[in-house]
């Protein structure tokens, strides 16, 4: 006899109670699969929902007793399926993540970087040693008028560095490119009243055969100092002073006389040789010495050419080859690498970058 009413509920609620057991939701291995015992238990057609429709054939009495067991039962499978569920979407999410994790021992990707020119670091380095000594830094144009670049220098109009072989002027105009930086000692004395002390760095121009140490374009650094009782002595210690930490302690310098119209005495200074240190190769042709200054007392008569009053002020003024000292810093025997830009060439300077 097939049991009816609270005995037939009783069985179907054992029942349901047994297939949710053997459903093991916490074990499930996917959300579809989760899915699949959910439908199956609690859907349209499921146990539960079947063990909840049969209240109705119970008496009011059973009803009343029985009708919260079964929604308590359905509600536990239901937080079951659900804790499950969160558990599965966790660990999904965890192992996405770990899916897509960036692995941060890998070596990262070498942007190219570049790097200051040779010349321009020791421009920088002389820069710097003559800031530390005082002088302040100007600049001038590169294209000038006669007055700037020879007359107000005290070079009269037959002297042959006017000669057009070392000037390139400009056409149909009284201008012409600088042919050295000691145009803007004129402008540093025009623009300002002494005492001055200043630094002047900047391309010039020449109308020059190009071979290993020459270059129609190159660089000079241009010093001028102006005070009362300047003279030859401040000129010669200033001067090693500052090669001395430009080049090293033990720099050897070698003052020789010579003319320049601008400067009354005047002078060229020497470096011992790095390359031969002395007994003479190609880059000093054999004389054991490089020349990298003209220097000179400044001329009296370009004191009183710019307003100056030559009995009470006096100085000195020296003209700087950038590409020479860069030359003897890093062992360069042809200054043409410096503009030929290749990379093999200028990839050696990386330690230089400042
Ligand atoms: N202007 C000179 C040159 O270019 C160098 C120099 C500068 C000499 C200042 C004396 C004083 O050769």
């Amino acid at each position: 006899m097939t049991p009816t009413g609270r005995a037939a509920w009783e069985q179907a609620y054992a029942r349901a109670e047994a297939a949710i057991t053997d459903a093991g939701v916490p074990k499930t291995a996917d959300l579809v699969k989760l899915d699949e015992v959910r439908v199956r238990l609690s859907g349209r057609n499921g146990e539960l929902t079947a063990l909840l429709k049969a209240l109705k054939d119970l008496s009011i009495e059973d009803k009343r007793e029985l009708g919260p067991k079964g929604q308590a039962l359905k509600e536990s499978f239901e937080a079951a399926i659900a804790a499950r569920k969160a558990e599965l979407e966790d660990a999904g999410d965890a192992a996405a993540l770990e899916k897509d994790a960036i692995d941060l021992t890998l070596p990262g990707l070498r942007a190219p970087r570049g790097r200051l020119h040779p010349l321009t670091t020791t421009l920088h380095e002389i820069a710097r040693i003559f800031q530390l000594m005082g002088y302040s830094w100007a600049e001038g144009p590169f294209v000038e008028d006669e007055r700037h670049n020879f007359s107000a220098l005290n070079i009269p109009a037959d002297h042959p560095a006017r000669d057009s072989q070392d000037t390139f002027y400009l056409k149909d105009l009284p201008l012409l490119l600088r042919t050295h930086t000691s145009t803007v000692q004129i402008r540093a004395m025009e623009s300002q009243r002494p005492p001055l002390r200043v630094a002047c760095p900047g391309r010039v121009f020449r109308h020059e055969q190009i071979d290993a140490t020459h270059s129609a374009v190159f660089h000079q650094v241009e010093g001028l100092v102006i005070d009362e009782n300047i003279g030859l002595a401040d000129l010669k210690g200033h001067l090693q002073t500052f090669l001395q930490k430009l080049l090293g302690a033990s720099t050897k310098t070698r003052f020789r006389p010579s003319y320049f119209p601008f400067t009354e005495p005047s002078t060229e200074v020497d470096v011992k040789c790095f390359f031969c240190p002395g007994s003479g190769c190609p880059a000093c042709k054999h004389t054991g010495w490089i020349e990298i200054l003209g220097a000179g007392v400044v001329n009296p008569a370009v004191l009183t050419g710019v307003g100056y009053d030559a009995g009470k002020w006096s100085g000195f003024a020296f003209g700087i080859g950038v590409e020479r000292v860069a030359m003897l810093l890093h062992g360069v025997r042809d200054l043409r690498d410096f503009y030929t830009n290749d990379l093999r060439f200028l990839n050696q300077f990386d330690e230089d970058l400042v």
